[in-house]
């Protein structure tokens, strides 16, 4: 028999398209089971620090109005936007807060990282905690799919068109830089889907020769144009990552990586013009996609069936078309997910003649 708990629900890392469907689903199969449910504002700031700050949320108050079809995050997220204390001052506050809070489980929405921090405060106490994956990186480890990647690899897809038609009117090649960190999901997804003519991930290295190679033999077929995806975490021909900006964690911001190939290619090939576009926080928003609103809706009931199966310390998963889970320690473990360039992605991306480096 279900035993009625108070839960907590947060939002952790940068925020994606799905991330309020993922609230309403915990919220709508909680609220059947007669459970209460706390969503925390501001990752896990809503519980460390005091007053807390937090709602009570109902299948009335939210999931009836129109936030589950929105993007961003209705209660707000933290994207390594604080420096930490230490892992014992921070376990301490976090524990005191779930206490003051009488908070029996606590769902945590987003990343690796987000999941190793609130897995390590629970430990120790005596609430359950239960992960649902989210990133726009797609790089959580063990599920093939994190909320709000399908939303992403459509925004930028539609960049990826829309840049093609203005190329097409003025003979140019339009460099598009996306987001993703270390790994290049998003850069191929959008490419592949976009039918780009060059695409640079950073699980690959590139010559800025194989990038001209590739200008000149769309120039040598007749064709006046070029659309070059990049991802934002490749680096330069001599090996640097570029970045102007640290976050709070001292962690590099990466961008710059498009201009700085726009600058090369102009260098030495002078047939196209080239200009740098980079996509930015659009790729975080936009309408979430049905298969995002989907995964928000799997993920939320089944990590509410985890929590009443007494289950602790696991993540959700999509593996082969099943919702499953692991646990957060092997998921921790794994480290974050690259690009696989071994998979059918790349070796479509390669044998349509796309230009994807050196491999
Ligand atoms: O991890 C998600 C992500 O959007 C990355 O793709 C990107 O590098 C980063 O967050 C941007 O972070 P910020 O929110 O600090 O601009």
């Amino acid at each position: 028999m279900t035993q009625k708990k108070r839960i907590g629900i947060l939002t952790s890392g940068g925020d994606c398209a799905g991330l309020n469907a993922v609230i309403s689903a915990v919220v709508e199969a909680a609220s059947k089971k007669g459970w209460e449910i706390y969503g925390i504002h501001n990752g896990t700031d809503g519980i460390t620090e005091t007053p807390h700050s937090y709602e009570v949320l109902t299948v009335h108050n939210f999931s009836d109005s129109p936030w589950p079809r929105l993007s961003g995050s209705y209660l707000g997220s933290l994207n390594k936007g604080v420096k930490m204390e230490s892992l014992e001052e921070m376990s301490k506050k976090f524990a005191q807060g779930v206490q003051d809070l009488e908070l029996d489980a606590v769902v945590v929405v987003g990343g690796d990282g987000s999941m190793n921090i609130v897995s390590n405060y629970c430990k120790g106490t005596k609430v359950q905690v239960v992960g649902i994956p989210k990133t726009i990186d797609n790089d959580t480890p063990i599920t093939e799919f994190s909320v709000g990647f399908q939303t992403a690899v459509q925004a930028c897809t539609k960049a990826v068109d829309d840049l093609e038609l203005t190329a097409r009117s003025h003979n140019r090649a339009l460099i598009l830089e996306v987001m993703g960190r270390d790994a290049g999901h998003l850069a191929m997804h959008s490419a592949l889907a976009g039918a780009a003519d060059v695409c640079l991930v950073p699980e690959i290295p590139y010559t800025i020769d194989g990038i001209i190679n590739k200008l000149k033999e769309i120039k040598a077929s007749g064709r006046n144009h070029a659309v070059i995806v990049v991802s934002e975490g490749i680096k330069t021909e001599s090996g640097e990552h570029l970045s102007n900006k640290k976050n709070m964690v001292g962690e590099a911001v990466y961008g710059g990586i498009g201009e700085y190939l726009n600058n090369e290619i102009s260098k030495r090939y002078k047939e196209f013009q080239v200009r740098t576009n980079t996509l930015g926080h659009v790729q975080r928003s936009g309408v979430p996609v049905a298969f995002d609103r989907l995964l928000a809706y799997v993920y939320g009931a089944k990590a509410v069936e985890l929590l009443d199966k007494g289950i602790n310390n696991h993540m959700v998963i999509w593996k082969c078309g099943h919702v499953e889970s692991v646990s957060i320690d092997d998921v921790v473990k794994e480290g974050t997910t690259k690009l696989n360039v071994h998979s059918d992605y790349v070796k479509a991306a390669r044998n349509l003649g796309i230009y994807i480096g050196e491999c």
